[in-house]
C-alpha cells in the first residue's frame, strides 16, 4: 500500500529509511545549562526492512505522541521489532519505554553499559534487551544494521549504528548541533550550521576529545554517504563535518585569546581592555566576554580553538567574583585545549581572587604566563605591567605552533 503523507514532513533518507524526529523550536535551555538560540531537534529514524522494522533512538519526554503519530504514517507501531538506543540520555531514550509498551514484541538494542542504564533510568527489563558488541549486525531484510562502539560521546554507553546498504551513519550526539532549523546541511536555512556545531562541540564533546578522535576515525572508516545525528541537520556532505571535527578533536588551536572577565567598578575592566589592545596590536585574534551578559554557547565555541585565555576578576569576599568562579570551573570542566593564561585582578584591601583562580586552574595544567593584582584602580605603571603581560602572552602563543 502506498502511504500518503499529509500530516508531517518525514524526509526519506534512503528507500524505506525515514526521519521521524521532532523539532523543539522553542526550547531555550539544555541540561539546565546550555543556551539554545535556535531550539533543537531530537532526531529519531525508522528503518523498514522486508522482514523487520527498527526505530533508531527516540525523543525527549513530552514528544512521545508526535513521534507515535509520525511512525503511524509509515507503519503500525506494533510492527517495530527493534528499538536501537545509541545513547541513554533522556532526550533520546526517555520515551523508549512508551514505545516498548506499544510494541510488546519489541527488543531494545544497546551497548552493555546502555543496558544497565536502560534498567536504572527507564526500568526496561533485562529480558527485553539485546546487548550488542563492536561489529554485531542485525538483518532487517535488505537492511543491515551494524553497531560500532563509540563510548564517551557523550556518556560512557554511547555507540553508533551504521546502515550498511545505504551507508548511513546514525551517530547520536556526535556530529550534532542544537538547532531546529533545516533537515540537511545544505538546506538554505542552516547557513550558520558549523557555527552552531562548534558551540555544541565545545559544550558537549570537548571534554572527551581523545574519545572524539577515536570516534571520528571509526566514522571515517565507514565512509558514510549520509551522517544522521540526533540533534540538528543530517550531513549529505560528511566531509564538511569530518574536516572541522578533525581539528576540534585534535585540539588544534589558533593564535587566539579568549578573555573572560567581570568588573563591579571598572578597575578590572580597565586592565582587561588594556591587555586586549596589546594582544590585538600583536595580531592575536581576541574574543572578549563580560561574564554578566556572556552566552555560554559563545564561550564554549571560542574555547574550542583558543590558545590563550585572560581571566579578569575583582576580589569579592576574599575570593573571585562568583561569576568568575563559575567561569573558571566551567573552563576546568570543559577541558579546552587552551595552553596559556594571564590573570588580572583589582582588590580593595586583602585581595584573594588570584590565589583562588590559580588553585582552581591548577589541575588543568595550563601555564599561567603571568598574573597581576592591583589595589584599586590601575596607575600608569600597573598598566605598563599589564601591557608586558600581554606581550608575554602573545610571544608564548606565537612560538607555539
Ligand atoms: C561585594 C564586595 C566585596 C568585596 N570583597 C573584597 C574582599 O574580600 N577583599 C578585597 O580585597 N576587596 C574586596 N572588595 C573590593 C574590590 O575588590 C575592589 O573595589 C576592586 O577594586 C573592585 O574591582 P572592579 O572595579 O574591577 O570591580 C569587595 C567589593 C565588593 C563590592
Ligand atoms: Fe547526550
Ligand atoms: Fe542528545
Amino acid at each position: 500500500m502506498v502511504k500518503i503523507m499529509t500530516n508531517y514532513a518525514l524526509p526519506e533518507l534512503a528507500n524505506n529509511v525515514h526521519w521521524v524526529g521532532v523539532k523543539d523550536w522553542n526550547r531555550r535551555l539544555f541540561d539546565a545549562l546550555i543556551p539554545l538560540p535556535k531550539g533543537t531537534s531530537y532526531n529519531a529514524y525508522l528503518v523498514q526492512g522486508t522482514k523487520k522494522v527498527a526505530l533508531i533512538d527516540s525523543v525527549n519526554p513530552g514528544f512521545e505522541k508526535e513521534l507515535e503519530s509520525k511512525i503511524k504514517e509509515l507503519t503500525d507501531i506494533g510492527d517495530i521489532h527493534y528499538i536501537i538506543m545509541n545513547h541513554a540520555e533522556p532526550d533520546h531514550a526517555a520515551s523508549i519505554k512508551h514505545f516498548m509498551e506499544l510494541a510488546p514484541d519489541s527488543i531494545l538494542v544497546t551497548s552493555e553499559k546502555g543496558a544497565k542504564m536502560a534498567d536504572i533510568y527507564f526500568d526496561v527489563p533485562a529480558d527485553r534487551v539485546q546487548v550488542v558488541e563492536e561489529g554485531d549486525t542485525l538483518d532487517l531484510g535488505g537492511k543491515t544494521l551494524r553497531f560500532i562502539k563509540a563510548p564517551w560521546l557523550h556518556w560512557p554507553e554511547t555507540m553508533f549504528t551504521f546502515l550498511e546498504e545505504d551507508r548511513i551513519l546514525f551517530s547520536c550526539d556526535f556530529f550534532g548541533a542544537h538547532t531546529a532549523f533545516g533537515f540537511y546541511d545544505d538546506d538554505d536555512n542552516v547557513g550558520e550550521l558549523l557555527y552552531l556545531a562548534k558551540s555544541y562541540f565545545g559544550e558537549i564533546m570537548m571534554p572527551f576529545r581523545k574519545m572524539g578522535q577515536k570516534g571520528l576515525e571509526k566514522a571515517k572508516e565507514l565512509d558514510p554517504l549520509l551522517i544522521a545525528p540526533s540533534h540538528g541537520p543530517m550531513y549529505r556532505n560528511p566531509g564538511k563535518i569530518f574536516d572541522v571535527y578533525e581539528k576540534w578533536t585534535a585540539g588544534e588551536t589558533k593564535e587566539k585569546v579568549i578573555v573572560l572577565y567581570v568588573t563591579m567598578w571598572n578597575s578590572t575592566e580597565v586592565m582587561v581592555k588594556t591587555i586586549v589592545e596589546t594582544l590585538l596590536s600583536e595580531n592575536i585574534e581576541v574574543c572578549m566576554y563580560d561574564l554578566t551578559t556572556a552566552d555560554l554557547g559563545d564561550i564554549a565555541r571560542d574555547l574550542v580553538d583558543s590558545r590563550g585565555i585572560v581571566v579578569g576578576t575583582p576580589t569579592v569576599l576574599n575570593g573571585m567574583h562568583p561569576l568568575a568562579i563559575y567561569a573558571a570551573n566551567l573552563f576546568k570542566a570543559l577541558r579546552p585545549p587552551t595552553k596559556y593564561a594571564v590573570a588580572l585582578s583589582s582588590y580593595g584591601w586583602g585581595g584573594g581572587a588570584l590565589k583562588q583562580l590559580q588553585e582552581t586552574l591548577e589541575p588543568t595544567k595550563i601555564e599561567i604566563v603571568g598574573a597581576l593584582a592591583v589595589n584599586g584602580p590601575s596607575q600608569e605603571n600597573d598598566l605598563n605591567t599589564v601591557k608586558e603581560l600581554g606581550r608575554d602572552l602573545a610571544a608564548k602563543i606565537k612560538s607555539d605552533k
